[in-house]
């Protein structure tokens, strides 16, 4: 078997015939287009290399490579010569032997011999290979011209660029190239002069580069080399884990010295990312350590009282007496949970259970309610599964992508590039979006149609683009009669057909040509694989659920699902947002998406968790909150989420948080919900846990142990504890139990363990015994819920109007470098590239306003008013402003509205009607918040720690 870490120098190939060729006198069989060096070393023969790498295509520069072939002229580059059908070729003797030193010659006597000192020393593939072909001399000495002063670039924060290191082998071009996608390092010069330029030979914090790490990771000596290794030095042990971040769920070897990790390397093995990663994920691990942590559990009887350090054992005691003489008081609904999609899918399952066991009621939620829960009604509603259709890897072969309300160079950076690089290779592209987003035009891509729709027309949009399929007969009715429900497709045919859905009709309210919408249907339509990816631009709305009907009926309508290439894909947002909805953390749904009306589920989970549970839905986020406001709702426990800065119209959350009698935090941080709380219990980053995260692709992928838990629990752990503090037992010994259980409840999962993951990597769900190894593609022969249904969907205009009063339309969004409310990437150095949020506006209208980069801005809805600074860019059109929502002070969410998805209560934040004024200072609420932000800062401060008590 293949050591599936090994580096094969070029990769593999994908065809199917096979060719027979002798190695040193080996006979070996490959596919055809397998080049000789990796033929060989397949075949365990290593031939010295440096240009060459498994992840990028061969480039034949360095010529270390080279080989004899009987019969053939010269000596060939093995990386860019392909495997004949009774070739010989032999790999070393003499002349080989004497030419490889030559070049291994010519490449030291223009190097530092500083290896013994080098931050690369012992992960040097130039040192390697110098040993490998044996070179004990340098005949032309060192005194000759040389680049051994060449100055170092430190520009980025997580890397260092030394070119007298550099051997000129390109390898990092072609990652940024290749692999990343954008195209920000070139070779510069020729011959000696020849060196690697960023952009315009600029420092690499100014260039285009994203800081992906790609070249870091592709180049052969300590030219590009981690800022981590040159200071602790080269990792010896490591360990594979998943990604904390982003939807896309990218695999890692987190490489450590001791318990310290120093390194995180993309895994090449990992099923959604496949050895690329950004910089997040990369470099941005620095938080998990950072001195804000808490580690000792802390309480206090009010938020205007210092915190008081505790042992975890009075903390559990004190939330449990707290929480049961609730409900004594004010009934068993009177308290409730929220669940983390940042936190793995065992404690999710955990902290449901202990609401609908522990709690006695139904009142949990997670934070997939202000993002994707549209998605699983959509979906569900249509295919009858609450995912994505596709896996990554899907997009290989899709002809045509639609990225409706999606940024993947930002929000899902990995996918994002595989996304690029299909385009690159032909794909045409579709963006629907109110934004001039990266994917519009950057290297080497650009979008065949943008619909620069005005926000909050999404449905109407999606109903036109439907319209011209049906009306120019367009759309695939023999997929159609196979496959759906035919009544329901005529009704909506019928429906899409109206005038009223013509692009003509609807070019005034959304803002795009008729024409362009008519190109883009048929464009689409006539593809043979069309892929539709969104995001959130789609689903906060006030009718996110429709356009996600709108979308699956699009992608039905064309016969676009069900195979590779095609397909419907939610991006997903955090982490576990897909685990998190599957665990049943919806006040609605058990495990599985199954209704908690449902008597034979409820039947299985009452005699799984041996309590009876109750048949009606409970509170969702909003409700919880109107609910405590009301002062029917009085605790509540919330794991891993920062509601207090991520939820729509913060004053009010505000003031549900300050009526309840007891708020129970558990995260790494005193986050802005933590400032409102009575307990904190300390949690524990990804890297201090085992369990599991499921990324966009329902991939079940595992997390691993790298330390030990620095508060000294792991977060399913404390769960456990106030379980049984409360009174309901919990004894699980270690996550892989609690995943057991979820394969014992839920038919999803009805095949995984972690000893399966272990074997295999990851699955993605469902995994049973129908699909034991996952399934890649869903709804392949049929549908989940056997038809496919289609819906109609009625564009209802939202009421956040532009008016005069609030003339401009705010959306929101993110940026790469940030993650979600920020709590771990402003503790890193990733704020070097985004500092603060701004408003981004257009030239024209700052002109009107009289308003220059820079300036502070004041931005007045209908629920509140805050100031930004204002960036003038183009990527915004007129009458639009666009912000960012990494950090608590800028106070997005104080003007976010109240407005909500018609079926989800998603709210709607991708519309705000708001009026925009020059202004010299932050608004009433930042200061007010600032204040009360310092007040709890200093209460952290002056907490009574547990030596003291
Ligand atoms: S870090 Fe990534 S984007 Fe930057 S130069 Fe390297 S490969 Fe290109
Ligand atoms: S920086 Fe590294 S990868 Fe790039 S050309 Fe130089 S040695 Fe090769
Ligand atoms: S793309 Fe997402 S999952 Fe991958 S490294 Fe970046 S943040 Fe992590
Ligand atoms: S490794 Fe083949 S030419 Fe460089």
């Amino acid at each position: 078997m293949l050591d599936k870490d090994k580096d094969f120098g070029t990769p593999a190939s994908s065809a199917s015939e096979p060719v027979t060729l002798t190695i040193d006198g080996r006979q070996v069989t490959v596919p055809a287009g397998t080049s000789i060096m990796r033929a060989a070393s397949e075949a365990g023969i290593n031939i010295p290399k440096l240009c060459a790498t498994d992840s990028l295509d061969p480039f034949g520069s360095c010529r270390m490579c080279l080989v004899q072939i009987e019969g053939g002229r010269g000596y060939p580059a093995s990386c860019t010569t392909p495997v004949g059908e009774g070739m010989n070729v032999a790999t070393q003797n003499k002349k080989l032997e004497q030419l490889r030193k030559g070049i291994a010659e010519l490449y030291i006597s223009d190097h530092p011999l500083d290896c013994l000192t080098c931050a690369a020393n012992g992960d040097c593939e130039l040192q390697d290979t110098v040993g490998q072909v044996g070179l004990r001399e340098v005949r032309y000495g060192f005194n000759g011209e040389n680049h051994l002063s060449a100055e170092k670039d430190t520009s980025n924060p997580y890397f260092t660029f030394d070119p007298s290191k550099c051997i000129v082998c390109s390898r990092c071009v072609r990652a940024c190239e290749e692999v990343q996608g954008t195209f920000a390092l070139t070779i510069d010069g020729r011959g000696f002069d020849s060196k690697v330029a960023a952009s315009q030979n600029q420092d690499f914090l100014d260039s285009e580069c994203v800081s992906c790490g790609a070249c870091v990771q592709a180049c052969p000596t300590a030219t590009l080399m981690e800022n981590s290794v040159i200071e602790h030095g080269v990792p010896d042990q490591s360990v594979i884990t998943t990604c904390a971040y982003c939807g896309v769920g990218c695999s890692f070897r987190a490489e450590i010295k001791g318990e310290e990790v120093v390194r995180m390397v993309p895994d090449k093995n990992g099923g959604a990312n496949h050895g690329h990663s950004c910089v997040k994920g990369r470099f941005a691990f620095g938080y998990a350590t950072h001195k804000d942590r808490i580690t000792q559990p802390m309480i206090r009887h009010s938020i205007d009282q210092p915190w008081r350090e505790v042992s975890w054992e009075e903390a559990i005691s004190f939330a449990a007496d707290k929480l049961k003489s609730i409900q004594q008081k004010y009934g068993r609904d009177s308290i409730g949970g929220i669940t983390s999609s940042r936190c793995t899918n065992e404690e999710t399952y955990l902290v449901q259970k202990l609401v609908r066991a522990g709690f006695g009621n139904n009142n949990v939620d997670t934070c997939a309610r202000v993002c994707h829960s549209p998605t699983g009604y959509g979906l569900k509603a249509t295919f009858g599964e609450s995912s994505g259709t596709q896996n990554f890897d899907s997009i290989a072969k899709t002809d045509v992508i639609m990225v409706i309300g999606a940024n993947p160079t930002d929000g899902h950076p990995v996918f994002g590039s595989m996304m690029k690089r299909r385009i690159r290779e032909g794909a045409k592209l579709i963006v629907v979006d109110p934004r001039n987003i990266d994917l519009i035009k950057s290297a080497h891509v650009k979008a065949d149609y943008h619909l620069k729709l005005k926000p909050g027309t999404n449905v109407a949009v999606v109903n036109a683009l439907a319209h011209v399929i049906v009306t120019e007969g367009l759309s695939d009715d023999r997929f159609v009669a196979e496959r759906c429900e035919v009544e329901s497709f005529e009704k909506w045919k019928a429906f899409v057909a109206k005038p009223e859905n013509s692009p003509e009709t609807l070019a005034e309210a959304t803002g795009v040509p008729a024409k362009t919408i008519r190109a883009a249907a048929r464009l689409f339509a006539q593809a043979n694989n069309g892929a539709i990816y969104y995001g959130l631009g789609v689903t906060e709305h006030s009718q996110g659920s429709t356009t996600v009907i709108g979308i699956a009926n699009l992608a039905m309508a064309t016969g676009n699902i069900g195979r590779e290439g095609v397909g419907v894909n939610p991006l997903r947002g955090q982490n576990n947002v897909q685990g998190s909805c599957d665990m049943g953390s919806f006040p609605h749904e058990f495990p599985g998406y199954r209704h908690v009306s449902d008597d034979a589920t409820r039947k299985l989970f009452e005699t799984e968790w041996g309590v009876s549970l109750q048949n009606e839905p409970g509170l969702r986020i909003p409700n919880m909150f109107s609910a405590a406001v009301d002062g029917s709702f009085k605790g509540l426990y919330v794991q891993g989420e920062d509601i207090a800065q991520s939820d729509p119209d913060i004053n009010h959350v505000h003031h549900a948080l300050r009526s309840l009698e007891c708020l129970i935090v558990q995260d790494i941080f005193l986050n802005e919900t933590a400032k409102f709380a009575h307990v904190f219990l300390p949690g524990s980053s990804f890297l201090e846990k085992n369990g599991t995260f499921t990324n966009a692709e329902r991939r079940i992928s595992p997390v691993r142990k790298v330390m030990k838990p620095l508060a000294g629990k792991e977060d399913w752990q404390v769960t456990q504890d106030l379980a049984n503090a409360l009174g309901y037992p919990m004894n699980y010994n270690h996550p892989s139990e609690i995943m057991d259980e979820i394969a014992r409840t839920t038919p999803q999962f009805a095949g995984v363990s972690f000893a399966k993951l272990n074997q295999v990597g990851s699955i993605q769900w469902p995994c049973n015994d129908e699909t034991p190894n996952g399934t890649p593609t869903m709804h392949a022969d049929e549908f989940v819920r056997g038809k496919g249904r289609f819906m109609l969907t009625a564009y209802v205009p939202t009421e956040e109007r532009a008016s005069r009063k609030y003339p401009y339309l705010l959306t929101t969004g993110r940026i790469l470098s940030q993650y979600n409310v920020g709590a771990q990437t402003r503790r890193t150095a990733n704020v070097v590239w985004h500092e603060e949020d701004r408003l981004e506006l257009h030239p024209h209208d700052a002109e009107n306003l009289g308003i220059l980069d820079g300036d502070w801005v004041g931005v007045k809805s209908r629920t509140g008013e805050t100031v930004l600074r204002a960036l003038v860019t183009e990527r915004v059109q007129p009458g639009v402003v666009y912000t960012t929502f990494h950090f608590p002070h800028s106070g997005a969410n104080v003007i976010t509205t109240d407005n909500s998805d018609w079926a989800t209560n998603c709210p709607e934040y991708k519309v705000t009607a708001v009026h925009l004024e020059k202004v010299k200072g932050p608004s009433d609420w930042q200061q007010d918040y600032r204040g009360f932000s310092d007040q709890q800062q200093d209460l952290l401060d002056n907490r009574v720690s547990a030596s003291e008590a």
